[in-house]
């Protein structure tokens, strides 16, 4: 599958995406990428199909969060792995809900994997590859100044939100939404600032597993070298009902 890159700009590449400059101020193009990395980019593939899967995944998700009011970088697809989207300020945290028990909290804690929790976790990481993106408190954000405390408090209420709307999409389709990493930035709305949802969110940034099996439908196929990844994404993808345009 060709992966021709946009003739713009190129602000910014990072694992799985590239950005752009886009067509007016304040807007970026959001290429996504076949390369697939895990461990901090230790293990690295790449996975022929799996940027289109993405954007699809990721353009239906967040225009369902539009729909709940849950405010967006999304602007418009522009192609099968480009995205419009709006110019964010990105707030270097990356946030994490629970649902279940998997992945790093099941080593931290010593937890059994798919333990489900009393109640859903939020968890907040500094992003920053080269320390591994550690797990912070909302103190160090707070002392650290990473955003401010209605920030974090607004940051707060839409993962939740977000996860009550994505545990039932998911559910709906048979799939239970273990985890999901968000990421979170400011745009500039005429004088005022806010808080809009960016990056992205498909199975590179959940874990999905389908109701019936327990199967892993998402990255950890490729962490655990399971195989199958893309197929799996294709699943997703399908249940979602987003099969026809792919
Ligand atoms: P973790 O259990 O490895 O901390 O991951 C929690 C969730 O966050 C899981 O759904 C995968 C996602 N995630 C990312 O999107 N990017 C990352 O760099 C990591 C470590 C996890």
């Amino acid at each position: 599958m060709s992966q021709d890159l946009p003739k713009r700009r190129q602000i910014y590449e990072g694992k799985a995406k590239v950005l752009f400059e886009g067509p007016e101020p304040g807007t970026l193009v959001q290429y996504f990428k076949d390369d697939t990395t895990a461990f901090n980019a230790e293990k690295h593939e790449v996975m022929d199909g799996k940027g289109v899967l993405n954007l699809r995944i990721s353009e239906y998700i967040f225009a369902e969060l539009e729909k709940d009011g849950v405010p967006t970088h999304f602007i418009e697809t522009l192609g099968p792995r480009e995205q419009l989207v709006r110019e964010a300020e990105i707030i270097p945290l990356e946030v994490v809900m629970r649902n279940v028990a998997a992945g790093s909290l099941v080593k931290r804690l010593g937890l059994s994997e798919g333990e489900t929790l009393p109640r859903p976790l939020i968890e907040f990481y500094y992003k920053d590859d080269a320390l591994g993106d550690p797990l912070i408190s909302e103190d160090h954000i707070a002392v650290f100044g990473w955003c401010s405390a209605e920030e974090l408090d607004e940051i707060t209420g839409l993962a939740r939100k977000i996860n009550k709307r994505m545990s039932a999409l998911f559910e709906a389709a048979g799939i239970r939404l273990v985890d999901f990493k968000l990421e979170f930035g400011r745009v500039q709305d005429g004088g005022a600032q806010r808080i809009v949802l960016a990056d992205e969110i498909s199975p590179d940034s959940c874990r999905l597993w389908d109701m019936q099996s327990n199967e892993k439908m998402d990255k950890d196929r490729f962490r655990q070298d399971l195989g199958g990844m893309v197929d799996a994404y294709q699943q997703v993808a399908a249940r979602l009902g987003l099969t026809s345009d792919i």
